[in-house]
C-alpha cells in the first residue's frame, strides 16, 4: 500500500450492484460515540429546528427512484445538499439521513427542506414504529453515502451497526454508493486503505472518489469528494432501469476543429451538450458506451468511456477503431458531431504572417464519417442516427433529414434548427425515419437524448 508521500489511485468503480443482502443483527443496545473527521477547524452550525415540509408529491414529477441519502460528519456535508437538489430535480425522491457528526456540519432543516422529508437521525426514533433501517432499505432503490467518512467506511468495512446508517447500509437491497471526503494524509493511511480494500473486496459498497484537488485545510491532493453532479448522475445510473444492456453504443460529440497553422482553426458553434447527453443517458440505461469527442470542455459522464479527438481526420480513426473494421464492435452508432465538411488543403508548420494583402484558404472536403459507415454496414446493424442542423424553415428541415435518411444509409435523423440546439441546454427537435416524423417539440437535452435512445433500443431489438 502506498504510504503518505505516494497517495494511492482512487479505487476502481466497477464494483457490481449489491445483491440483496440478509437483515443485519439486532443493533447494541448503546449508540457509539460520535466521531468527527479532523479537518480545518471549523466552527460547526448550531443544530437546526427541523421544518415540517410539504409533501414531496408537490415538489417535483417522481421518476419512481427513492435514494437514501445518508451524511455523515465531514466539511464536505454540505455538498450533499446539492446531491439532493440534483437529484430531486432528476425526479428521485430522497429519503435524508444524518448522523450526529453530521448535524454540526449542515442543518437538517436545509436537507428536510430540499428533499420535502423528515430527516431521520435516530435509530431509536420512538415516533417510528418498526424496523428504521429496515423500512428505509426497503424503501430506497439506492443507498447513497455522501460524504463517506474515513470513520465510516471503517465501520462499513467491518460490517458493523452501531448507527442508523451503518445498520442501513447492511441491509441495503440494492447498491450502495459512498463519495469519500477526508485530508489526502487520512485518505493514503493504510489503516484507511485497508478498509478501502475490503470494501472492494466484499463488493457490497461502490466508490466515487475521492478526487485529487483542494481540501478544507487549504491543502491539496487526493481526498477531496467527487464533484456533487458527478455522483448524483453515478446515484441515477444505478437507479434508473438498464434496458439498453447489453447494446455498445459508439457516439460522437461537439465541433471538430481543422487547424491551419500550429495557432488557429476552422471550427463551428457546437459544444457537445446533445452527445455528451446522450452519452450520459446511455450509460445511465446500462449500455457500454464510447464516447469520440471534439474539443469541448465537458466532463465525462459517468462510466462512459471518453477518446478526444481534434480534426474530422482524427475522429475518422477514433470511430474505426471503436467500432471495429468491420463495424462488428458496436449495435449503434449516434453522430451527432458537428463533423468539419472541409480542411485547409496545407497545414502550415509555422504561424503564418499577416502581410497586408487578402488571404486565400484551399479547402478540400472531408469524408462523410456517417455516409462511410452507412455504405459499409449489413442490413440492419449498427443501428445508425444522423443529425440535421438546418437554417431554414421547419418543413425544409424535415426535407433535409430525409434526404440524409437516403444518402446516408442511415436509420433516424434528428433534425433540429441551428437557432434551437447551438450551445443550449434545451432543444426542438423532429424524430425523422422512413415512415415517419415525430415532431417533439422542445426538451431537455437529457429528455430528448432518452427519446433518441428509445428509438435506438426498439431498432436494435428489432
Ligand atoms: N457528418 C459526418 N461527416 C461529415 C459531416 C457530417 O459524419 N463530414 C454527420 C454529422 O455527424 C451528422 C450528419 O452527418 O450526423 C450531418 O450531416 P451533414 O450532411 O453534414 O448535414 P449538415 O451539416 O447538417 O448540413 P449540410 O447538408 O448542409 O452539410
Amino acid at each position: 500500500m502506498p504510504g503518505p508521500s505516494a497517495p494511492p489511485p482512487p479505487p476502481s468503480r466497477s464494483i457490481p450492484p449489491a445483491p440483496r443482502l440478509p437483515p443485519p443483527p439486532p443493533p447494541p443496545g448503546s449508540r457509539r460515540k460520535p466521531t468527527l473527521d479532523p479537518g480545518r477547524d471549523e466552527e460547526p452550525s448550531a443544530r437546526e429546528h427541523q421544518a415540517s415540509p410539504p409533501p414531496v408529491s408537490q415538489r417535483s414529477a417522481s421518476t419512481g427512484h427513492t435514494v437514501a441519502l445518508a451524511v455523515s460528519g465531514s466539511i464536505a456535508a454540505y455538498k450533499a445538499a446539492e446531491v439532493a437538489r440534483l437529484l430531486i430535480k432528476d425526479g428521485a425522491r430522497v429519503l435524508p439521513i444524518m448522523t450526529r457528526s453530521a448535524q454540526q456540519f449542515l442543518g437538517a432543516t436545509t436537507l428536510s427542506g430540499l428533499c420535502g422529508e423528515r430527516v431521520h437521525e435516530d435509530m431509536w426514533d420512538p415516533a417510528f414504529a418498526g424496523e428504521l433501517h429496515v423500512d428505509l432499505a426497503r424503501r430506497a432503490d439506492v443507498i447513497a453515502l455522501i460524504p463517506a467518512t474515513a470513520d465510516l467506511l471503517a465501520r462499513l468495512a467491518q460490517g458493523r451497526a452501531d448507527d442508523l446508517v451503518t445498520a442501513l447500509a447492511l441491509c441495503a437491497k440494492g447498491p450502495v454508493i459512498a463519495a469519500p471526503a477526508m485530508h489526502p494524509r487520512m485518505w493514503a493511511h493504510p489503516a484507511v486503505q485497508r478498509n478501502v480494500a475490503l470494501l472492494l473486496e466484499q463488493g457490497r459498497v461502490e466508490l466515487i472518489g475521492p478526487v485529487d484537488g483542494d481540501v478544507a485545510s487549504g491543502e491539496s491532493g487526493l481526498g477531496r469528494m467527487a464533484d456533487p453532479a458527478e455522483i448524483a448522475a453515478a446515484i441515477l445510473a444505478r437507479a434508473t432501469r438498464r434496458d439498453l444492456t447489453p447494446l455498445k453504443i459508439v457516439i460522437t460529440a461537439g465541433p471538430t476543429v481543422e487547424d491551419f497553422d500550429p495557432v488557429r482553426f476552422l471550427g463551428n458553434r457546437s459544444t457537445g451538450k446533445m452527445g455528451f447527453a446522450i452519452a450520459e443517458r446511455a450509460a445511465a440505461r446500462g449500455a457500454d458506451v464510447t464516447l469520440i469527442a471534439g474539443p469541448v470542455t465537458l466532463p465525462t459522464p459517468y462510466g462512459v468511456k471518453r477518446i478526444d479527438v481534434r480534426s474530422a481526420l482524427q475522429m475518422r480513426g477514433a470511430l474505426w477503431q471503436a467500432m471495429g473494421p468491420d463495424l462488428g464492435k458496436a449495435d449503434a452508432l449516434i453522430m451527432s458531431a458537428a463533423v468539419a465538411d472541409y480542411r485547409p488543403a496545407s497545414e502550415h508548420a509555422t504561424k503564418m504572417k499577416r502581410d497586408g494583402n487578402a488571404l486565400t484558404l484551399e479547402l478540400v472536403p472531408n469524408p462523410d464519417l456517417l455516409a462511410e459507415v452507412g455504405a459499409m454496414r449489413g442490413e440492419r446493424s449498427p443501428v445508425l442516427v444522423g443529425f440535421a442542423v438546418e437554417t431554414d424553415t421547419d418543413d425544409r428541415v424535415v426535407a433535409a433529414a430525409l434526404n440524409k435518411l437516403e444518402t446516408k444509409r442511415v436509420d433516424l435523423v434528428v433534425a433540429n434548427h441551428a437557432r434551437d440546439s447551438f450551445g443550449k441546454d434545451d432543444n426542438r427537435a423532429t424524430l425523422v425515419t422512413r415512415g415517419s416524423a415525430d415532431v417533439l417539440g422542445v426538451l431537455t437535452k437529457r429528455d430528448l437524448a432518452d427519446r433518441i435512445l428509445d428509438r435506438v433500443a426498439t431498432m436494435s431489438h428489432r
